[in-house]
């Protein structure tokens, strides 16, 4: 059985493309590994220092989203990350083993400093990948369900765990498993404007969102935009709608396909189809999410739960970690 790891930053409501692009794969994999998912309240801190109740606010909203979407704490461990102090002293250690060099030329670096409106410029968020090396390889990971946004920071981690191996080898023997991505059939989920469906392009359609939203966004979902009129044909290649139906109505694709390029159906009617095979699959998603809400020491007692179990395999790791290197422990606590 592989050990399975995850985490997602607690910054608001999931959106489709969270199910698809990772929920989907902690669904299926918590049937066959040992799981843990977890709250990465820690990495929300580089862009919320200045007001922690805002991330704290998100934290159990987060918990019932992965519940309604059928993670289940029967069979993954779910825990909050600073409820494991394990984290953070991995994260020092291999924050040593880490040249500056690979972290100012990670991409997401750059780019979520350029585009993002607040000031990020702190040690912290420079050091944001070897806080994740240290979520992975606490648990000896083995497979990490990620987003392909996430593929550089694997990266990273998977050459930060060779770096201490090489250092820390004990004969034959390494402490860390090298782990690897388990990435998802639909990596690419687009939005209500055709871009990647991403919170900071406000084109999300949210999992938990009343009927009559999820139908009205879909109204103003841009299709092929070469189809102006009623009897343009259309080609389905072009159309953000269309790739819906991979998820949601498979069954129609061909039709829609024919349909569509013949004029023979208008994107309304398109849109009205598909909309009668989603709203019946995000409806147990919206009850389950709202009877889990209901219950407010339901999340807590998970969460507490979760990080019992979390830290046991934590301990161990870093017991096995300071072997390795040599550091004994002094105090008996
Ligand atoms: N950086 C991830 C994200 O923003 C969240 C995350 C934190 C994570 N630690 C992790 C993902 C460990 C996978 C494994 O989506
Ligand atoms: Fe897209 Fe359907 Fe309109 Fe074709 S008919 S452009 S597939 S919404």
């Amino acid at each position: 059985m592989a050990r399975v790891l995850s985490g997602m930053q607690p910054t608001g409501r999931l959106h489709i493309g969270h199910y698809l692009g990772v929920l989907n794969n902690y669904n299926h994999l918590q049937n066959e590994h040992e799981c843990f998912f977890m709250v990465a309240n820690l990495h929300s801190l580089t862009a919320f220092y200045s007001d922690y109740s805002q991330i704290q606010s998100f934290i159990e909203p987060l918990v019932s989203d992965w519940l309604a979407a059928g993670i289940d704490p029967e069979k993954a461990v779910i825990f909050l990350q600073s409820d494991v102090p394990e984290h953070s002293e991995l994260s020092t250690i291999l924050s040593m083993y880490t040249p500056v060099s690979w972290l100012t030329r990670n991409p997401t670096y750059k780019e979520k400093q350029e585009n993002i409106d607040k000031d990020i410029d702190s040690h912290g968020f420079l050091g944001y990948p070897v806080l994740q090396a240290a979520d992975i390889l606490l648990y000896q990971a083995s497979l990490v369900p990620i987003g392909e946004d996430q593929l550089p920071h694997l990266e990273l981690t998977r050459e930060i765990a060779r770096r201490f191996n090489h250092y820390n080898r004990k004969g034959e023997q390494d402490v860390f498993k090298i782990p690897d991505a388990a990435l998802s059939n639909f990596p690419k989920v687009l939005g209500t404007d055709g871009r990647k469906m991403s919170k900071s392009y406000a084109n999300t359609l949210i999992l938990s969102e009343p009927e009559e939203e999820i139908t009205k966004k879909m109204r103003q979902m841009k299709t092929d935009t070469a189809r102006v009129r009623r009897d343009d044909p259309g080609n389905p290649e072009n159309c953000p709608v269309f790739t819906y139906y991979d998820f949601f109505a498979p069954e129609l694709k061909s039709n829609v396909d024919k349909e569509c390029r013949t004029a023979a159906i208008g994107c309304k009617d398109c849109k009205a189809q598909l909309l009668e095979k989603m709203q019946p699959r995000l409806e147990p998603f919206r009850e389950k999410r709202a009877e889990t809400l209901a219950k407010p020491d339901l999340i807590p007692e998970i969460l507490n739960h979760g990080a019992k179990a979390a830290r046991e395999t934590a301990k161990n790791t870093m017991a096995q970690v300071k072997e390795f290197m040599g550091m004994k422990t002094y105090s008996s606590l």
